[in-house]
């Protein structure tokens, strides 16, 4: 039997705050990057806001296809590189997604891609986590093993591992029991922690306004959100406005 295993947005109490911020940003159409299984671009598009889902994991799309009211996002299999001609009002990375993009690289050409999906004046918005408050610490078997009952499932055990602590990157592994049949599922993922100043300086370095880097309303202190725009026009350099006639 094949399992999907619960994305973030499944436990993180924080979807309330995501539409909140969607709403505050006025948004008609949002670009959610590494949508994972759909959660908020199916609670988006369940309130008549256009949506375009993206990520690189197959199976994820494949879960969130499945779902219902899935024919109203616009879904895409990769990351904000492969995306087609779009005009967002908002872009948004939510739960771990900008952390699991740990490599410069892919971080850098995760960032052009957002920039170019935005409408001129549209914004991106993300979350972090504060590297100060090493929420890795309490990442063992002991803070977080718990069983939950998953309709359809049965009941599933599970618990996290610390594996690694290099730097800015942390690696870890989640384990699922599954009572029913004893099947368990490990899955490993490397998250980078960026300090904010860090995170600051790339948004600048690729065009963004950073507008803002609040709390996450249900987590203060613990992460960053970042509220950045791209400028709604680009400011001609004095060299390239001289010499036009003014209308
Ligand atoms: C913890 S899940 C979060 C899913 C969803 N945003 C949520 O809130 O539930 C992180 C997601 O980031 C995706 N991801 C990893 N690298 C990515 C990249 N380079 N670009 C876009 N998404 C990526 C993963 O496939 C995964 O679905």
């Amino acid at each position: 039997m094949i399992r999907s295993i619960p994305t973030a947005a499944t436990w993180m109490p924080t979807s309330a705050s995501r539409i909140g911020l969607a709403e505050e940003c006025g948004a008609g159409h949002v670009l959610d990057i590494g949508c994972g299984t759909g959660v908020f671009a199916l609670l988006l598009a369940g309130r008549g806001v256009g949506v375009v889902g993206a990520d690189p994991a197959a199976a994820s799309i494949d879960v969130a296809k499945s779902k219902p009211g899935s024919e109203k996002v616009q879904w895409v299999c990769g990351d904000a590189t492969v995306l087609p001609p779009l005009h967002a009002d908002l872009a948004t990375m939510t739960a771990n997604v900008a952390q699991e993009i740990a490599e410069p690289e892919a971080w850098r050409a995760n960032l052009r891609g957002a920039y170019e999906a935005l409408r001129p004046g549209g914004q991106l918005a993300f979350e972090t986590r504060n590297p100060a408050r090493r929420a890795w610490v309490s990442w063992n078997r002991e803070a977080s093993h718990k069983v939950t009952e998953v309709p359809g499932v049965g009941t599933v055990e599970s618990w996290v591992d610390l594996l690694d602590v290099t730097g800015a990157l942390v690696s870890f592994r989640w384990n699922y029991v599954f009572a029913a049949d004893g099947q368990v599922l490990a899955s490993d993922s490397t998250l980078r922690f960026r300090e904010r100043q860090e995170v600051e300086r790339d948004l600048v370095a690729h065009g963004f306004v950073v507008e803002d880097v609040r709390d996450a309303p249900d987590r203060p202190g613990r992460e960053f959100v970042f509220i950045a725009s791209r400028p709604a026009s680009t400011r001609r350099s004095p060299r390239a406005g001289r010499g036009r006639s003014r209308k």
